[in-house]
């Protein structure tokens, strides 16, 4: 099977036993598709918008998986480039193969815990590697309008909130974790490159995902892959940690909806208006997992076990997504029972994909992060 490739909007897309000219209206270069968040991503467009050429470019770390998107690696509008952000050479040389008309831009570095461990790696590729498809993206598109470099961040930047507030698009950046740091020198990047250079840019910082694809070292996955294995459900601190999750298809959906009618230079917030404690959150998947694997109520919550603290633990995120709402009519359609339920169920449904995840590198990090703290 093979794909040939001509200039953009003269595109040609050849398969084998399929042969068509394809003629696409955007070339828009995914970075980090093969991540949790950016397959949903990729599915919701390929799909959606069959004249869209989508190029996933991925580097393909322990959170890169191409099994994400075995559903839509035959899309005749999808292609992968392996290609590491940092790599200036590798970034001059896609963007010029397929005429990137846009960018929606997802590769990071993406786990609190890890960026504890190692900083520098965050810096890397979350500061440099955006400077880089930036500065790509300027020297490609000049001053021609008609393009868009799409920023996805984190309500992380904000830092972090007592027990009443919202984090609005005026709330004051105050990272408190080399991660979300990283992430919101990212943003003030992306925003310097459209003040500076007139780069057609828009940001979204949202709150946490969940569903189906998420890497299990993240709490939701975590949890399951536990209760399923009968192993102990670690927790940090007292549990009392607020966060606000969203179901990451509908994440998908306010990124497709920002992508097309959101104003350059502006930046939404996305969130799910759906709080929750950590450990709310992990009795609420104990007693889900319990009744779908017909145990014993209750079985699955006598395994939770405290464990010391992240360094440097926010205590609480909350969003407040009106202007999403108000001015571009996204809203979540996802009620967080309904979501936890389809959640437990994809998992359940695809053991051998978490089989799969949880081996090497995972269980190696796993080990090193959670045996030694357990209280
Ligand atoms: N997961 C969440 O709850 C959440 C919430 C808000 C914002 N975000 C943001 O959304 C984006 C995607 O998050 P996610 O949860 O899907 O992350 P993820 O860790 O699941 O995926 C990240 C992807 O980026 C790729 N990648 C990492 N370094 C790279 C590099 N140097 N070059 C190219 N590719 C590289 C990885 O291989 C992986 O496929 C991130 O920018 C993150 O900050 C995530």
């Amino acid at each position: 099977m093979s794909l040939v490739f001509r200039n953009f909007p003269k595109y040609l897309g050849c398969r084998l036993k399929e042969c068509k000219v394809m003629e696409f209206t955007k070339a828009i270069l995914v970075t980090g598709g093969a991540g949790f968040i950016g397959n949903h991503v990729i599915r919701l467009f390929s799909k959606k918008y069959p004249n869209y050429l989508l190029v996933n470019a991925d580097a393909l770390t322990y959170a890169g998986n191409l099994e994400n998107l075995q559903d839509v690696e035959h899309a005749s509008n999808y292609v992968f480039e392996r290609l590491d952000i940092t790599d200036e050479k590798g970034v001059a040389e896609v963007f010029g193969k397929y005429e990137i008309s846009d960018v929606i831009h997802l590769a990071a570095e993406s786990h609190v815990d890890r960026s504890i461990e190692n900083p520098l790696e965050f810096l890397k590729t979350n500061v440099l590697g955006t400077g880089i498809l930036l500065n790509q993206a300027k020297k490609s598109w000049g001053n021609v309008n008609g393009h868009k470099f799409y920023h996805v961040s984190t309500d992380e930047v904000y830092g972090s909130l007592g027990s009443i507030g919202l984090f609005t698009e005026e709330t004051s950046y105050d990272p408190r974790s080399p991660y979300s740091a990283s992430k919101a020198s990212s943003d003030h990047l992306v925003r310097a490159y459209f003040h500076t250079f007139k780069l057609p840019i828009v940001i979204s910082n949202c709150s946490n995902n969940y569903g189906p694809y998420q890497f299990p070292e993240k709490l939701i996955p975590l949890v399951i892959n536990n209760i399923i294995k009968k192993k102990a459900l670690p927790v940090y601190g007292d549990g009392t940690n607020v966060r606000d999750w969203l179901w990451v298809e509908d994440h998908a959906t306010a990124i497709d909806t920002i992508f097309h009618h959101g104003k350059l230079g502006e930046t939404y917030n996305i969130g799910g208006e759906n709080e929750l404690q950590n450990i709310e959150l992990v009795r609420i998947l104990c007693k889900i997992v319990d009744e779908k694997l017909g145990r014993p109520k209750g079985s699955a919550e006598k395994t939770i076990t405290f464990v010391t603290d992240r360094k440097g633990h926010d205590q609480r995120y909350a969003i407040d997504a009106s202007k999403i709402i108000g001015e571009l009519g996204w809203k979540p359609s996802t009620q967080p029972i309904d979501g936890m339920a389809k959640t437990v169920e994809w998992y359940l449904k695809n053991t051998p994909w978490l089989e799969h995840v949880t081996s090497g590198d995972y269980q190696k990090y796993y080990e090193q992060q959670y045996k030694q703290s357990a209280k």
